[in-house]
């Protein structure tokens, strides 16, 4: 073995070299000591390679491994990559699939500005890659990091491998101190083709399409291996930087392609609608004859100022999107139905079907959406595919889109077997026999068991630990139906419990075919984890219906906590069901009021419903709360106060949070001058429309309100306010012209 006052002789070839011996060594150790609880090298020898290990590294930062030993925590090496927290969030992009969207897209922006119809306003369109997204992370013109894009916040750490990319220079020369490149890795039909021909040759499984070689080629915890794959990256975007690329998009991409980076030569400048549709024909025609996989065209607003004007919804910008191309399509025999039940009892059909290539993919299931999609009637109960039903044993057509599950779209009756009978949707759950019941206006049948119904709890039990929710590396669908199967887990507060209860568990564990020691410790490790975790998540994973990420996050940022949360639906329970009876007063009323002169007793009837049930105060305010809070709906909040109320899950959520400290939501913003601040916007802005002007006040943590009263702390008010001016002046709010609110938001 190399002395250890050798490292600052060491070569880099000899350094490389040298990391891959001592990841190795380090990996056997570990697995002798906590697999097959045989050490092989004393504490202190271990301790010492680890040391050398980290030296070595701080002089050759660049070669640091993708499984370096010094990334993992604790005893044992951690199972995949580190997290990498983004600066900037990595976003997805709206779609649009018709020449009508383009349009539409161009109008909402114009709106958004306050920009009419004639006003300049250009547009970039470029290819969209079908690869992975990756983000790579200059210090000093110097490659320090690459991540995936992961969930957009969180991704993982693929340094060492980005560096085996021939396209991903690892230094830049006149590039900003900071600067954050975004683009594409991508596989190109040539090098996909022979890499599954070495794969087939070695007896391995081929890839199934170019992206998915990328991302398994790029996801390879030994870097050398991605070494060996032929990865190629086009720049196209930007996070974090320490100065303005440019002034527009196209300048940019062209710096970056200045630095070094390749970038889509197929990228244009268009004037409106009309010319980025002609483009999208253009690249469309040329698609098949690229070499590379590409799924559609990328518009952005050029002007990065606008860009900044513009900013973002949720996950997407307001100022790009992709136009997809049509989706491809196969024809096949449907050999099945089958029926799935979901986490909130949807039981939905699928078509299990005679494999099919569709796009370079083999489809073999697909979604059959609902008993009327099956039937032939659509979501508003209109004939669709003329009525044709599809029956078993159907020739039927798939499409599959993007990432999207394929569909059934058509079915040919010309070749219906004379034996094929219409497809009798079932009535009771085929998991647990509880009568399946669809509601009115419920395209859906739902299986009523609750939480009797297994199906419905496994469902539920993964979404619970899936990404967006808590997450618990270790605990996926898999295992979640491996342990409800065994009677370990039947509900998320089990998943805390798993630990105390198996204590010595960790024997049973470890016994079971896939587990060992050492996965086990890690799965109670990474659970432990979990114990933290931001309200948000937290009310995700619930896994109430209607109430989805975004909402979550709507409820976390109103309510804070989830004392406060189940307080305020305590509160506002009254309300919630005076307007479940009103909504079916009215319902009733509207079956019965045909004729004209009844329309108005419908509103009647509902007031009339709502005052019969005496709603208190209390409650009536803590309504109106919820469903005026940011996001919220009435169908939501009725759907989150029912499961609430229902005794059962109320226990089983109360069960959970016991196990856990529940962190408060970062407020958005908070160091800006208008956080927690309420705002009334009231006549003409000049500088911004008034959705531009929502939104940026949204942004920097204030509440915006249509309305003045005692709560509200700015007024900011443009030429011709009125009413609100004047009562704005009685109330003495803080009164300001645009100009006033610009200079305080810091925007002037
Ligand atoms: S721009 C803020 N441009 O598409 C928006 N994305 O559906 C940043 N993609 O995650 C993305 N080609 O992985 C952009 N020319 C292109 C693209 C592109 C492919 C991917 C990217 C993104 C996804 C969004």
């Amino acid at each position: 073995m190399t002395d250890d006052t050798d490292i600052d002789n060491l070569t880099e070839e000899a350094a490389r070299a040298e990391l891959a011996r001592l990841a190795d060594v380090l990996a056997q150790a570990n697995a002798a000591y906590h697999q097959q609880d045989a050490p092989e090298i004393s504490d202190a020898e271990y301790d010492r390679l680890k040391a050398r290990n980290a030296a070595i590294e701080a002089r050759f930062p660049d070669l640091k491994r993708a499984d370096s030993p010094s990334e993992q925590v604790g005893a044992g090496p951690a199972e995949g990559f580190s997290k990498v927290r983004h600066a900037v969030r990595m976003l997805s992009l709206g779609n649009a699939f018709a020449d009508e969207d383009v349009a539409d897209f161009d109008r909402s922006i114009r709106k958004y500005l306050g920009l009419g119809p004639d006003a300049a306003l250009r547009y970039t369109a470029e290819p969209k890659i079908d690869g992975l997204s990756l983000s790579l992370r200059y210090e000093n013109g110097r490659l320090v990091q690459a991540a995936t894009r992961g969930d957009g916040e969180t991704g993982e750490n693929v340094t060492a491998n980005a560096r085996t990319i021939a396209d991903i220079p690892a230094t830049l020369e006149g590039a900003p101190d900071l600067l954050e490149v975004r683009g594409e890795v991508y596989m190109s039909h040539s090098d996909f083709a022979a890499l599954n021909d070495r794969q087939r040759a070695a007896d391995n499984k081929p890839f199934a399409n170019p992206r998915n070689a990328a991302a398994g080629s790029l996801r390879q915890l030994d870097a050398e291996i991605t070494r060996s794959r032929p990865l190629k990256f086009f720049a196209y975007a930007w996070g974090a930087l320490s100065e303005p690329l440019a002034e527009t998009q196209i300048a940019a991409i062209e710096r970056l392609a200045a630095l070094g980076f390749s970038t889509n030569p197929l990228t244009a400048l268009c004037d409106g609608p009309e010319e980025m549709i002609a483009h999208y024909r253009g690249i469309e025609a040329q698609r098949a004859t690229l070499g590379y996989d590409i799924d559609g065209v990328v518009y952005k607003v050029d002007d990065l100022g606008l860009q900044g004007r513009l900013g973002f919804r949720s996950t997407t910008p307001r100022w790009a999107i992709a136009h997809k191309f049509p989706a491809e399509l196969a024809w096949t025999r449907l050999e099945a139905i089958n029926i799935q039940v979901g986490r909130t009892g949807a039981l939905s059909p699928v078509a299990r079907l005679q494999p099919v290539t569709v796009g370079g993919v083999v489809v073999s299931n697909a979604t059959l959406h609902n008993e009327d999609y099956i039937a032939g009637r659509g979501a508003s109960g209109e004939v669709i595919r003329d009525g044709k039903d599809i029956r078993v044993g159907d020739w039927v057509q798939v499409y599959r889109a993007g990432d999207v599950i394929p569909k059934v779209a058509d079915v040919d009756l010309g070749q219906r077997p004379a034996d094929a009978v219409p497809f009798a949707f079932p009535d009771t759950c085929p998991e647990c026999g509880s009568p399946a019941v669809r509601e009115e206006g419920d395209a859906v049948r739902r299986c009523t068991g609750g939480v009797i119904c297994p199906a419905q709890a496994v469902e539920q039990l993964k979404h619970f630990v899936s990404r967006k929710a808590f997450d618990i590396e270790g605990l996926g669908a898999k295992q979640v139906e491996q342990f409800h199967a065994d009677g370990w887990i039947r509900e998320p507060a089990d998943i805390f419990e798993l630990q105390a209860k198996f204590g010595s568990g960790l024997q049973q564990l470890k016994n079971r075919e896939g587990w060992g020691a050492k996965s086990a410790e890690n799965l109670f490790d990474a659970i432990d984890e979990k114990r933290t975790i931001p309200l948000a998540r937290l009310v995700f994973a619930l896994g109430i219906r209607h109430v989805g990420e975004v909402a979550a996050r709507d409820l976390a940022l109103h309510y804070g906590t989830w004392e406060a949360l189940t307080a305020a639906l305590e509160t506002a329970r009254p309300a919630a069901l005076a307007h479940r009876q009103a909504d079916e007063a009215e319902e009733a009323e509207r079956a019965r009021a045909t004729e004209e002169g009844r329309r108005a007793r419908i509103t009647e009837t509902r007031a009339a419903a709502i005052e019969a049930l005496e709603v208190p105060q209390p409650a009536r305010a803590a309504w109106a709360d919820l469903v005026g809070a940011d996001g919220i709906g009435p169908t939501l909040a009725l759907s989150l106060s029912d499961a609430l109320a229902n005794p059962e899950e109320r226990a089983a959520f109360d069960r959970l949070v016991a196990h856990l400290t529940v962190e408060a939501p970062d407020a958005p913003a908070a160091d800006s001058p208008v956080a927690g601040k309420t705002v009334v916007f009231t006549g003409t802005l000049e500088k911004m429309t008034r959705a531009e002007a929502k939104a940026r006040a949204e942004a920097l943590g204030a509440k915006v309100s249509g309305s003045v009263s005692k709560k509200t702390d700015i007024l900011v008010a443009g030429p011709g306010a009125g009413s609100k001016a004047k009562k704005a002046a009685e109330l003495e709010i803080t009164t300001l012209d645009e100009d006033g609110w610009l200079q305080l938001i810091g925007d002037a």
